[in-house]
């Protein structure tokens, strides 16, 4: 029986050529590999050398049975079911484990092969349930495809003997179950976790007939260092593992090709349907950004979309002190339409503005940032890569010329030094994470910059060269250092210097960043870090080979975000890691979009492709397309908006997909902000926290409901395709135009295409961007125009976007959040695997069995001190707000310096961050909060008059 039916969207399930190609097909290395000819059943074949003979078969159309062997893992040779015959050669070798010769002649099919096959089969059917028709992998099952490809009929040994078939099934994994009475110990699990996933997290127990697949020390799987990517279920050919989501629903029966909606890696998935329920979602083989790899969250936790908690009907009231009330859409929009124009008639054009979202499309922020400069006639438009990656944007265009990262994920593969500085990619951004431990298993070097001592500090097969554990606030002090070491030591590529930068800002910098003050031993006092270390990781980055920089949050959430990504971009032009595969300056973007929600124009400052609005000819270029005169002056950033809201002069809000009470710092301050306006309309799939002070809730739509765009962090344009119908019944690109024409500029799209045909027409760098070429190349990286009609995976390559790299010089001024005696503990953030940002999302899946509360890290020294114990209630005091949360000793933390997540409500994280913002860009200092602790009785007065208000929202909405 056929399951699988064909999908054009995604051409069916794709093919498994039973082992990896001898390099990545998509290296430049594979086109140029010498090509063996053989001949396989008579045929002709020629296939790059270092290709398996099963391989070589696959690729000609040719099937050889195969069990333990898959293309996603390197060949094993363990089943003995893909036997052949090469003639001149005695015995039946492995086609999986056999690489091809030239001019050798192989048979894959003949009486003796049959029944070696056969035998091999029945031992493995003698010790397998006989369930077919009630097993959840009925229809797509290898062991069941293979007994009917060679022709098994029955079993001679009968099923007396030993066996496995009482074996107890381990259910703790909430996503999927582990049966070992089906597993034929092919080890494709194992493998998968170690050299897909990099977790080692499985292994073969015993020998012989009792070995087995054992978790951790033989321990269920969540108690096990499993983190649920679902490799191992992906790459099981039987029901051993299965996700529980088929066991449920049964075999997905048509696909869909769409874009993980979580982080920003970009991880592209078939999502597997039964009618226009989401059974799975299987991580996509061809996908530019993953390679067929996932994460717990991309994988699993999609359930959210159909949460009972999803508002899917318009709601509006006068004050925020009343109930909601639910009405149609048409009346919501004229409500918030006319409001919105009360405002402006009272208080001005200026007076009101919006926020897009990173979580949205391209072509959603595109239209918000279009209906805020046409229909609202100012720039007050902003999104959450304000409070991110704005440093990102505003140093790497002063230094590069460009404001986006210079590589794709592949360019991993060819770093020979990685350093890693205030990211913690094994959460944040787990599907990188496996690849770049995956090259470092192969050999590349690391360097971790990072006030705790992450995950690839040290894991299993991965291991820094060095941990430099800088105290926070303290970047711009060891940028400078580490470029110090590397000038008065001599290690810069003065050609690359002199061929591609520009002279006057070199020398000028130069002059800046030789003197002795940015010495590691002038600076330790301030960064805690060991000279001997830091001069150590600046040796091996200068000449190490290709040095690689990834970055994140830890760079850019500071009073010098831009500062430091300046430093680092003046670190890669200094050592020539800039222009080709293996280097480059990488910031690990966080949201699904926020690369593109920035291209998209939504800045206050900046049109699509960053072009300011001040300038009359880009200005004008719009204003043809618009058909409205655009305001030429600078909108306001979201913390302007909120400080004149304070003030009142701002008053209406569109917020879409942002959830700025929970997510922006000084809770408070934020919450005063959205007291104070008029009109506040909330567009989101819940009701957020920032929904408690809205007049307008307009529901919005999830990523499997609507068709679109996203950008990952390597620029990589991917399409989001609908899977099922808005359960609002709008997508939000739907609602943005009804507002916008109820303001009374018209939008009329028939299809996100429509829009996307807009942006590449007003975008030079998409002018080549369209949903046919999307669909035929699967993604594209922008610039794609007509120098680069295929996308740019590599910027940078020949010269930079702004012609000369530019060396900016980079002082370092120490944060104003000091510690004192009052506040003498520096607080820093950050995220956890299975949670996602402010944790709307993925609260609403069973992720929340990984992290049902955020926790407070603290060094045990510290926690000594102040008489806490692990598990107490801690109160966190800054000088701006009070919240308490659950203490956790840990030696991850270095003394002095407590960490937390942010992603419950009720935490209040952000009642504590301060207003302090990075000088070029305004993004928030959430990476240093000075603080105090002490045990706790109970909940902070934020919190508990924060949970009354929960409780009364829900109440509003869901029972008036
Ligand atoms: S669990 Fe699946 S993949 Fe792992 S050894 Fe058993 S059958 Fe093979
Ligand atoms: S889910 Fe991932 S981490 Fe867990 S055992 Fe399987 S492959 Fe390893
Ligand atoms: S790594 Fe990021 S994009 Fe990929 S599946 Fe996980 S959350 Fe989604
Ligand atoms: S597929 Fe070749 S030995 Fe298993």
């Amino acid at each position: 029986m056929m399951l699988w039916i064909y999908d054009p969207a995604t051409q069916g399930a794709a093919r498994d050529y039973g082992t990896p190609a001898p390099v990545p097909e998509y290296s430049a290395e594979y086109a140029a590999l010498e090509q063996v000819s053989l001949s396989i059943d008579g045929r002709q074949v020629s296939v790059p050398r270092g290709t398996s003979v099963l391989r070589a078969a696959a690729l000609a159309g040719i099937s050889i049975p195969k069990l333990c062997a898959t293309d996603a893992l390197d060949a094993f040779g363990s089943c003995r079911l893909c036997l052949v015959e090469i003639a001149g050669r005695k015995g039946y070798p492995a086609s999986c484990t056999t690489p091809v010769e030239e001019g050798v002649a192989v048979t894959t099919q003949n009486g003796k092969l049959a029944r070696l096959r056969r035998n091999v089969m029945e031992l493995y059917i003698s010790d397998h349930p006989l369930d077919c028709l009630t097993c959840p992998a009925n229809g797509n099952c290898e062991l069941q495809d293979m007994a009917g490809a060679v022709g098994l009929r029955e079993v001679r040994y009968g099923y007396d003997g030993r066996n496995h078939l009482d074996a107890k099934k381990d259910t703790s994994n909430p996503y999927f179950t582990f049966d070992p009475s089906k597993c034929i110990v092919c080890s494709r699990c194992v493998r998968a976790c170690e050299e897909v996933q990099g977790t080692f997290a499985l292994t073969i127990a015993g020998r012989g007939f009792d070995s087995k697949v054992a978790p951790g020390q033989s321990q269920p799987f969540m108690d096990s260092g499993c983190v649920s990517c679902g490799a191992c279920v992906q790459h099981c050919p039987t029901a051993t593992l299965v996700e529980n989501s088929i066991v449920e629903h049964g075999q997905p029966e048509h696909s869909v090709l769409t874009t993980c909606a979580y982080c920003g890696v970009g991880c592209a998935f078939e999502a597997r349907m039964k009618g226009d329920k989401v059974v799975t979602m299987v991580p996509w083989k061809d996908g530019g950004a993953n390679r067929g790899h996932s994460c717990v969250k991309g994988r699993f936790a999609f359930g959210y979309a159909t949460h009972p908690d999803r508002i899917t009907t318009p709601m509006i009231r006068d004050a925020i002190d009343q109930p909601w009330r639910t009405v149609s859409w048409e009346e919501a929009i004229a409500f918030a339409a006319r409001r919105l124009r009360e405002v402006q008639q009272t208080y001005g054009r200026k007076s009101i503005g919006a926020i897009n979202s990173s979580r949205c499309t391209n072509e959603e922020t595109y239209l918000v940032q279009k209906m805020v400069r046409t229909a609202f006639g100012n720039n007050n438009i902003d999104t959450c890569a304000r409070v991110c990656h704005s440093p990102t944007g505003y140093g790497l265009k002063a230094t590069l010329g460009e404001s986006a990262g210079t590589q794709n994920f592949d360019s991993v593969d060819k770093a020979d030094v990685v350093m890693v500085i205030g990211a913690n990619p094994t959460d944040g951004h787990p599907v990188f994470a496996s690849r770049l431990k995956r090259r470092l298993r192969q050999g590349a070097r690391l360097i971790v910059v990072d006030p705790r001592r992450i995950d690839l500090v040290k894991s299993p097969h991965v291991h820094a060269d060095h941990h430099l554990p800088l105290r926070p606030g303290t970047n711009v002090a060891f940028i400078n250092a580490m470029a110090h070491v590397i000038v008065s030591e001599g290690l810069e590529d003065r050609e690359f210097i002199s061929r591609r930068c520009d002279q006057a800002s070199f020398q000028e910098w130069l002059e800046f960043i030789g003197d002795p003050r940015h010495a590691p031993e002038q600076v330790a006092q301030a960064t805690g870090i060991d000279p001997t270390e830091l001069r150590a990781a600046a040796r091996l980055y200068a000449t190490g080979g290709n040095g690689a920089i990834y970055y994140g949050l830890g760079v850019t959430e500071h009073s010098q975000g831009s500062t430091m990504v300046m430093g680092i971009a003046n670190l890669a032009m200094l050592t020539g890691n800039i222009g080709r595969d293996g280097v480059g300056v990488n910031p690990l973007r966080g949201q699904n979009n926020v690369q593109g929600s920035c291209d998209m124009g939504s800045f206050p400052h900046e049109l699509p492709g960053y072009r300011p609005v001040k300038d009359e000819a880009v200005r004008a270029s719009f204003e043809r397309a618009w058909q409205v005169e655009l305001d030429p002056v600078a909108g306001l950033r979201i913390p302007n908006m909120l400080d004149e809201a304070v003030a009142g002069n701002f008053r209406a809000l569109y917020c879409q997909g942002e959830d700025i009470a929970q997510s922006d710092p000084n809770t408070q301050h934020v919450e005063a902000a959205l007291r104070s306006l008029d009109c506040l309309i909330v567009q989101d799939i819940f009701l957020n926290e920032t929904a408690r002070f809205a007049h307008v809730f307009l529901p919005g739509s999830s990523f499997l409901e609507k068709d679109g765009t996203f950008t990952n962090a390597e620029r990589r344009i991917s399409r989001v395709r609908r899977v099922m119908a808005p359960l609002g019944g709008k997508a939000d690109w739907e609602t943005t135009m009804a507002l916008s024409t109820a303001l009374g500029y018209p939008m009329s799209y028939a299809h996100p295409a429509q829009i996307m045909a807009e942006i590449a027409a007003l975008t030079p760098s998409f002018h080549g961007v369209s949903y046919e070429r999307l669909d035929q190349e699967g993604s594209i990286q922008w610039p794609c125009n007509e120098a680069a009609p295929h996308g740019t995976p590599v910027m940078h390559v020949e010269k930079f976007t702004r012609g000369k790299g530019l060396f900016v010089v980079t002082e370092y001024v120490a944060s104003d959040e000091k510690v004192t005696p009052r506040f003498p503990l520096l607080l820093t953030t950050g995220r956890i695997l299975s949670q996602y940002n402010v944790g709307a999302q993925t609260r609403r899946t069973a992720n929340i069995a990984w992290h049902h509360e955020d926790v407070l890290e603290i060094h045990p020294h510290d926690a000594e001190d102040r008489g806490i114990t692990d598990g107490d209630l801690v109160a966190i005091t800054s000088r701006v707000g009070e919240t308490t949360l659950r203490a956790r000793l840990s030696e991850r933390m270095q003394p002095g310096v407590v960490y937390t997540t942010f992603h419950h409500p009720l935490s209040g994280a952000n009642v504590i961050t301060t207003e302090n913002s990075d000088w070029a860009t305004n993004c928030p200092e959430y990476k240093v909060t000075a603080v105090q602790l002490r045990k706790a009785a109970g909940p902070s007065s934020w919190q508990q008059e924060h949970s009354r208000f929960d409780r009364q929202q829900l109440h509003h909405a869901h029972l008036d």
